[in-house]
């Protein structure tokens, strides 16, 4: 989720979110991963060199965690990968239409999540993130669209990446004062405005100073395709530029 000129051609390594839709209150995985690759197809030589988690790109003095994949995940993860241009054009259309629950039945997780984490309480507040401890960038941003003063989530991840990211929490109404409180002890910012007609992702991101999102949740009961789609839409087309 990242806009940016050709030459400095990178992306964020993972976004991982995970919605809680108000009508069924089930929880739908969200992965979108993107590279920092050139191109559009993965060739044998890319997918036969998977055998390790990407590091983050960004941090090459941080001290590489390798995990290798099993024969069976490699190969799970090489499926995927192969199959990751139909899916994104799949999303992109289901993105176009008004349902939300149908965009996220299009959505596929596109990595093997060996680490899988529950990040807050059980129940609506909770969400699965995967390997939270990963993000070990200084410079790190954490997004959280939908609050509810409903914050355990957002307290539990700024814990889990070493409470020094910078939080930005979303909501459409203003929040009380102990969850303004909360925020404001993590050095976050809470941004009032209902997604995306009165206020939007990369809105917040500029008026931050942020170019790059490592977690993104989202929980914004129906403005999620809206508030999506224009991503999706500008990461599709830096990617197949
Ligand atoms: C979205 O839908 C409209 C109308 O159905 C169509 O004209 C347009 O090409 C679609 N855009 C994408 C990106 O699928
Ligand atoms: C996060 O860490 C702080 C400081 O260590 C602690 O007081 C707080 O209870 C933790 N919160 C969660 C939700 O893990
Ligand atoms: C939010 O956006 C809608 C649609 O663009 C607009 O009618 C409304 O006035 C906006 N509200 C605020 C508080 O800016």
């Amino acid at each position: 989720m990242v806009r940016k000129d050709k030459s400095n051609y990178r992306f964020l390594v993972a976004v991982f979110l995970f919605c809680i839709i108000l009508i069924h209150d089930l929880v739908y995985p969200f992965v979108l991963v993107e590279k920092a690759s050139q191109t559009s197809t993965f060739d044998n030589q890319q997918l036969n060199s998977i055998t390790t988690i990407e590091e983050e790109p960004e941090s090459p003095q941080s001290s590489p965690q390798t995990q290798f994949y099993s024969l069976e995940q490699k190969n799970l993860r090489k499926a995927a990968l192969q199959r990751v241009e139909e899916d994104r054009r799949g999303l992109l259309e289901a993105a176009n239409g008004t349902s939300h629950k149908a965009f996220y039945k299009a959505v596929k997780p596109e990595v093997f999540c060996e680490k899988n984490e529950r990040i807050g309480y059980k129940g609506d507040g909770g969400k699965q993130v995967c390997n939270p401890a990963a993000v070990r960038k200084e410079d790190c941003t954490l997004l959280s669209l939908g609050l509810h003063n409903q914050i355990d989530y957002d307290q539990a991840i700024f814990n889990a990446t070493g409470r020094h990211c910078k939080l930005l929490g979303a909501d459409m109404n203003s929040q009380n004062a102990k969850t303004q409180k909360s925020y404001e002890e993590m050095g976050g910012e809470i941004f009032v405005g209902k997604i995306p007609a009165n206020l939007t992702i990369p809105e917040m991101l500029e008026k931050t100073g942020r170019s790059e999102v490592e977690l993104l949740k989202i929980d914004i009961e129906g403005g999620e395709v809206d508030g999506l789609e224009p991503l999706i839409r500008d990461y599709q087309s830096v990617y197949v530029a």
